[in-house]
């Protein structure tokens, strides 16, 4: 049976429930994290935990818990799942009001959910073949950098590119390359590995300061700035980061393949993936297992 905590309580995900109140159901008021866990070892828990608090700090909520108490949520949370790799997730919001209204209430109880799932990295497959991607304009309010639960228009992007038979839908701001629905995206260009700029305009990704930081460790050549959009599509590899979805490579967009021109062949992962791939799951070996 799924454990959750609420406020306080670990309960079945069954026996939870919110007022309909909540300012999370009625405004998309709070925020959230997805944090992995691999052999029941959160990953990057810190780095998570400090982006909840830097979320909390744009909404002008305070953080209800000390790191302690979010540690000891989620180790009670990962010991009580039945699986190893775990997703959990962490989700606060500015509580329930008495009546509806936008300002925030005078005081604020906030409401605290925990939750774990399955962690469901994708298949061998899917990053052997790669995925395919569709692109559109970035929809979305100007604080991207806010993990906030009103995810309305990431919700609308992500279908759109269901409804097309894609994974991620990539988003561009004046065309300017923002992030993917629910991901990071990474382009290769010559040997070089492009990164847009951390900015309110896209999530700071867990993962993609871990593509950072190994890419620096490896010495693969990095540029962080505004990608256009044709650089995107003259690409000669396009990557999605996520904490659920790891690294993947996109071989296709807007049904054209990536890649064309470059010096793998078009619409298959590229050769830099492949290397990033491998100094990922090694990365990930040391930190869980400690080899
Ligand atoms: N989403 N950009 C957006 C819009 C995202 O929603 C996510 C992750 C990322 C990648 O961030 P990270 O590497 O820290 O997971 C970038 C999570 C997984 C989600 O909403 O489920």
């Amino acid at each position: 049976m799924t454990e959750c905590y609420l406020n306080g309580e670990f309960k079945p995900l069954a026996a939870a429930s919110v007022s309909p109140m909540d300012r999370g159901f009625l405004f998309g008021d709070g925020v959230y994290e997805v944090v992995p866990v691999y052999s029941r070892k959160p990953f990057r828990l810190d780095e998570h935990l400090r982006r909840l608090q830097n979320s909390l700090d744009a909404i002008r909520l305070a953080n209800p818990l000390t790191a302690t108490e979010w540690h000891d949520i989620v180790s009670r949370l990962i010991a009580a799942a039945e699986w190893n790799d775990q997703s959990v997730y962490l989700q606060v919001t500015r509580g329930p009001m008495a009546v509806r209204n936008h300002a925030f209430p005078a005081t604020v109880t906030p409401t605290v959910f925990g939750l774990v799932e399955p962690l469901v990295t994708p298949a061998a497959a899917l990053r052997e073949q790669g995925v395919t991607a569709i692109s559109t304009a970035d929809i979305r309010w100007l604080r991207c950098n806010v993990k906030a639960t009103s995810l309305l228009a990431n919700c609308l992007l992500r279908q759109m590119a269901f409804d097309a038979g894609c994974v991620e839908t990539i988003m561009f701001r004046d065309g300017i390359l923002s992030e993917g629905a629910a991901s990071n995206i990474f382009v290769v260009k010559n040997g070089v590995l492009l990164a847009p700029q951390k900015n309110h305009l896209m999530l700071p990704g867990i993962t993609y300061d871990i593509v950072l930081e190994l890419a620096a460790q490896h010495g693969l050549k990095t540029e962080v700035r505004d990608i256009t959009d044709a650089e995107v599509r003259a690409a000669d590899e396009l990557w999605l980061s996520s904490s659920t979805k790891e690294v993947l490579p996109i071989v296709e967009i807007d049904g054209k393949k990536v890649g064309a021109g470059g010096t793998a062949p078009a619409g298959s992962p590229g050769p830099v993936f492949k290397q990033m791939y491998g100094w990922y799951q090694d990365f990930k070996r040391t930190v869980m297992h400690g080899i």
